[in-house]
């Protein structure tokens, strides 16, 4: 929620900021801004709406000369997305510009006193303190009155602050927010995220809570809260320019589908040595303290929370232990039954989740171990972990995931299948099959892909259907809830899961003649549940697309149309499943003219609870 980024050097920072902001634009796009200093003055121009209208104002940058500066794309928590609200803010004297990703808790107290104190606040953010606390405690050390300040404000942040009497220098403050530090050649930066460093530098430092860091074109330097210096090794960056790029697709969201054959490969393969599971290095540690596990909670939100209810199917079905999901915003709401005999399993794709770190650390809290499967290296989820499992998906840029939430299944197939055998519970046969299962995924997910051409035409034909619904049982209705997340998210049209056997209790009162029901009906041995309650809404004149699998003719006595899946084991259904349900959501969006990679009042990483 909210994208920074900061530039020191040689170069003209404006055209630099504007491309890191247009790499962090996923992160909120109602409004943005740019600041640079120049000649001991700051200047800076604000645009609510995409970064296109920022660009267009400050004419690429030209508008706004200077080597040294700051930028920010917001999602607005505090005050409409206007250009008074959009970041930076500047202090009443122009010595001071500030970008903030993060909340201010404490900051309607600190408003009222700044007020008594004679400052003018201008906009409704409750960003606006920190530039007014800056401006009052500065007595020409910048590095003294960033620790004044950091020590008044309670809540998350990532800052960066330009200074008009610091000829070229940067400061960066994190606290509960990600920020990054990237590492040039006469040049340096700082941003939200690897994506907006990677085509300038791969060298980063990744901050610590509570630490900031001065950056000038040759140096960075890292201090504690307290202001002693603390050296940081720099990391170097597996993912490459062309990642983060569109790459001739009309959209980040169908480059992300099609890109799943080899994100799933990239997740699976280095996890199998020698026709054994492998869980990266912590295997021998992981085993140990798997071995006093009584029960599973899995928290995470949205998607990664779909993902989390097909894990609870297969973690049961295969290791019979007893697994709880939890939307992780409820988690610690309910007083939740988590002890040192509990391992709480994390899922977050930008490991940034506020609502996912809060329940993690509510689980820790009460003693649980904490295994989590995140795809950003380095991320807040990452780091407060016991054991990380990455996704190797690269970088998600569209704000609907869809390579992240198959990969996050790729993980929970490979630890379920790893626990099983650890239980003991699985013959030498069944674990082969398995593994060999998990193994052809990747080449699963592409047939998906290439058995699906019609998406295109069926998203045309339904794309009017105002809402409806999404039936199965089982795993089938796991992926049904993500199906209908997705096509909620970018299409807008109204449309909700439910467990097949559920909608006569009370939501079949919503059936009428040419309402559409999608019946995913892909797990043999529920086939003809899913047929009769598939019959009960024909019955009631809807229109039934199904899911099946591969061959399956016996659908269409009731379907009007059909997606088809390839032949997979039951267990190991969900990925190749999804895939044809993301692209007709894709599809869907895209007939009805939405803005599909950014949809209407979303951010990709939500960093506020
Ligand atoms: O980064 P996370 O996986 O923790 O994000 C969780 C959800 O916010 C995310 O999955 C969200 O539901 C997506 N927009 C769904 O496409």
């Amino acid at each position: 929620m909210c994208g920074i980024v900061g530039y020191t050097g040689g170069q003209e920072a404006s055209p630099l900021l504007l491309d890191g902001l247009k790499k962090l634009e996923y992160r909120g796009y109602d409004s943005a801004g740019i600041a640079v200093q120049n000649d001991g003055v700051l200047r800076m121009i604000k645009a609510s709406g995409q970064i296109a209208n920022l660009v267009e104002k400050t004419d690429g940058g030209a508008a706004l000369p200077g080597f040294t500066g700051i930028g920010h794309t917001r999602w607005a928590t505090h005050g409409a997305p206007t250009d008074t609200n959009a970041h930076p803010h500047m202090s009443n004297d122009g010595k001071f510009a500030i970008v903030h990703n993060g909340i201010i808790e404490n900051y309607a107290a600190l408003r009222q006193e700044l007020t008594d104190r004679g400052f003018v606040f201008r906009s409704e953010t409750d960003t606006e303190v920190i530039v007014h606390l800056l401006d009052m405690y500065y007595r020409g050390d910048l590095k003294a009155a960033v620790m004044h300040t950091a020590a008044r404000l309670e809540g998350s942040y990532a800052l960066g602050v330009l200074c008009a009497d610091q000829p070229g220098k940067l400061c960066a403050i994190k606290m509960a927010s990600p920020l990054i530090l990237g590492v040039g050649v006469g040049e340096n930066f700082f941003a939200s995220d690897v994506t907006a460093l990677v085509s300038h530098t791969k060298n980063v430092i990744y901050l610590e809570d509570g630490e900031f860091a001065e950056l000038t074109p040759e140096n960075i330097t890292v201090y504690d809260c307290t202001g002693k210096p603390v050296s940081h090794s720099v990391s170097r960056v597996v993912w490459d320019v062309e990642a983060a790029e569109k790459g001739g697709y009309d959209h980040f969201m169908l480059k992300e589908i099609m890109e799943q054959p080899r994100a799933l490969k990239a997740t699976i393969e280095p996890r199998i040595r020698n026709g054994r599971i492998v869980l990266d290095d912590f295997d021998d540690a992981f085993r140990v303290c798997f071995a006093d596990v009584r029960r599973i909670v899995i928290t995470a939100c949205g998607s990664a929370y779909h993902a989390g209810m097909v894990g609870r199917y297969l973690i049961e079905s295969l290791c019979r232990v007893n697994v709880e999901v939890d939307v992780a915003s409820e988690l610690r709401y309910r007083d939740p039954i988590i002890d040192d005999q509990t391992l709480l399993i994390a899922v977050s794709q930008s490991g940034e989740t506020a609502d996912t770190i809060a329940a993690i650390k509510e689980g820790k809290n009460r003693g649980a171990k904490v295994l989590s499967i995140v795809n950003v290296v380095g991320s807040t989820i990452a780091k407060l972990s016991d054991y990380v499992i990455y996704t190797w998906a690269g970088p998600e840029i569209a704000v609907a995931t869809t390579k992240g939430y198959t990969t996050q299944l790729a993980v929970l197939d490979l630890l379920s299948v790893w626990m099983a055998r650890e239980r003991g519970l699985l013959t030498g046969e069944r674990y082969d099959e398995l593994v060999k299962g998990i193994l052809a995924l990747p080449e699963r997910t592409q047939r998906s892909i290439d058995l699906n051409p019609q998406t295109g035409y069926l998203a045309e034909r339904y794309r009017d259907n105002t809402s409806l619904f999404f039936i199965g049982r089982n795993m089938d209705y796991a992926v049904g809830l993500e199906a209908s997340l997705k096509l909620k998210e970018i299409s807008y049209l109204h449309s909700e899961a439910y467990a097949a056997g559920e909608l006569k209790h009370g939501t079949i009162a919503l059936i009428e003649p040419g309402r559409l029901v999608v019946a995913l009906a892909c797990l043999d041995s529920l086939f003809d549940k899913t047929m009769s309650n598939i019959k009960e809404v024909k019955a009631r004149g809807a229109k039934v697309m199904a899911v099946a699998r591969e061959g399956s003719r016996r659908i269409f006595t009731e379907a009007d149309d059909a997606l088809f899946v390839p032949a997979t084991d039951p267990l190991l259904t969900a990925i190749p499943e999804i895939v044809p349900l993301q692209l007709f959501a894709y599809y869907v969006a895209k007939a009805n003219g939405c803005e599909i990679d950014k949809p209407r009042n979303l951010a990709k990483s939500v960093t506020v609870e």
